[in-house]
């Protein structure tokens, strides 16, 4: 009698219950959360590399390879978000007598650093880690071509904003560009 209610009990456990209670799923988490940590030692940037990681739910679940899609990912966003800005600063025109072919050759700029990102997600995807670091190494130049457009101009101060976004992009494609060489070490 007793035997039968606890086998009662075992099948009510078994139905009643969320699978992911004996899959414990914190486990697996911690796993990528190491492997996140491990990388990002490996880059002169592990806060902003943590911070990006951790802020895209695709880290936590891939190997090595894709956490360096998910940074050159967050660089894609970020030159865009740049472009899109200084798009914008085009339009308005406000005060700043920024000239147009200025702005016209840092918005292109900041296009081209998105592209050269783009194809490095698909140079990591076939493991062609050599192109994928000449298209991040290629990202991370074109904001200084944008730079140099401002230098042409004697007089024309480099906009503090635009040096920010500058220095920010060039971090993101460090990171990324570090990750690259701990795939370079494992391959
Ligand atoms: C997260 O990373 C993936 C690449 O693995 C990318 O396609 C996606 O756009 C990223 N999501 C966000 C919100 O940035
Ligand atoms: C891009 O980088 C700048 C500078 O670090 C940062 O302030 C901004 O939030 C980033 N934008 C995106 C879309 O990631």
């Amino acid at each position: 009698m007793r035997y039968a209610y606890v086998l009662w009990f075992c099948f009510l456990l078994f139905l009643g219950f969320p699978r992911n209670i004996f899959h414990k799923p914190s486990i697996q988490v911690n796993a990528d959360l190491g492997l996140i940590q491990k990388t990002c030692r490996f880059t002169n940037n592990y806060d902003l590399c943590v911070s990006i990681l951790e802020s895209n739910s695709s880290s936590f679940n891939t190997d090595t390879k894709g956490l360096a899609i998910v940074i050159a990912s967050a660089g894609i966003a970020n030159a865009t978000a740049t472009s899109t800005y200084l798009s914008s600063r085009l339009l308005n025109s406000n005060g700043e007598a920024i000239p147009k072919k200025v702005i016209r050759e840092c918005v292109d700029k900041y296009k081209y650093a998105g592209g050269a990102l783009e194809a490095s997600t698909q140079d990591l995807a076939m493991e062609s880690y050599d192109y994928a670091s000449m298209h991040v190494m290629a990202a991370a130049e074109y904001p200084s071509a944008c730079h140099n457009a401002f230098r042409r101009y004697s007089g024309l101060a480099y906009p503090v904003e635009i040096q920010r976004r500058e220095d920010g992009l060039k971090q993101i494609c460090d990171v990324v560009l570090g990750i690259i060489d701990l795939l370079f070490s494992e391959s």
